[in-house]
């Protein structure tokens, strides 16, 4: 395969237009999109191949209700860190996760242990396992916008009794709670800049 200049172009407009999105749409997402998704995490890399990702789609009501109920407190909490009233009145506002209306929710897990891979490339760095799952992830973002999907990603949670409650191996490191549906509005702006809470900065590289 050869890619040309309109791959890249295409590839440079997918990466602009992805958002964290945190307002959706309630409309279903079709069971043929779903296994687009899933074909997307499939082809993701990982040390030695290890494929340490644990994908749980979270269906039930009652569960759902409960890690709402988390972020909520976890949220609460973390409001109450801005000591600055006009910055805790201005973290109020922000809207910071669709768990509410999104119509699918999938929980990411990494197995810190997995047979796949036999331990190849992982033995002096195992955080590279965590790195893989969150590679996973971004993959998965991008197939979901192309797909004209957006992917709201919350990290605003207490880990802990995540696997209880979604009834997988206490072992299993918890690594982040994905909203997914159509979105509300597109933009090429983050969110959080639109609101004036963090601006996209300028990148420059170092240089040695
Ligand atoms: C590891 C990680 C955790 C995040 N957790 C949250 C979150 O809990 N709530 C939220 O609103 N956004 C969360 N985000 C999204 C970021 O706020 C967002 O990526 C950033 O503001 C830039 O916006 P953009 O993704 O639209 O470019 C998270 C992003 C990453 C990579």
């Amino acid at each position: 395969m050869q890619f040309d200049e309109n791959h890249f172009s295409l590839l440079r407009d997918l990466l602009r237009w992805r958002r964290d999105v945190r307002h959706f749409q309630t409309t279903p997402i079709e069971p043929h999109v779903k296994s687009k998704l899933l074909q997307a995490v499939q082809t993701s890399p990982s040390v030695g191949n290890s494929r340490p990702w644990r994908f749980v789609e979270v269906n039930s009501p009652h569960v759902r209700a409960k890690v709402l109920q988390n972020h909520h407190n976890a949220n609460d909490k973390a409001a109450k860190e801005y000591s600055d009233e006009d910055a805790y009145a201005h973290y109020t506002r922000l809207k910071l996760a669709g768990v509410a209306e999104a119509p699918l929710h999938l929980a990411v897990f990494n197995d810190p242990d997995p047979k796949a891979g036999k331990g190849l490339g992982r033995r002096t760095m195992p955080e590279t396992l965590k790195w893989s799952t969150v590679i996973a992830i971004h993959q998965l973002w991008l197939c979901a916008r192309c797909l004209n999907l957006g992917l709201g990603w919350v990290s605003i949670l207490e880990p802990k009794g995540m696997n209880e409650l979604l009834e997988v191996p206490e072992y299993w490191d918890f690594i982040g709670y994905l909203c997914l549906g159509y979105p509300e509005r597109q933009s090429k702006t983050p969110e959080l800049h639109e609101q004036g809470w963090q601006e996209n900065l300028p990148e420059t590289w170092l240089s040695r």
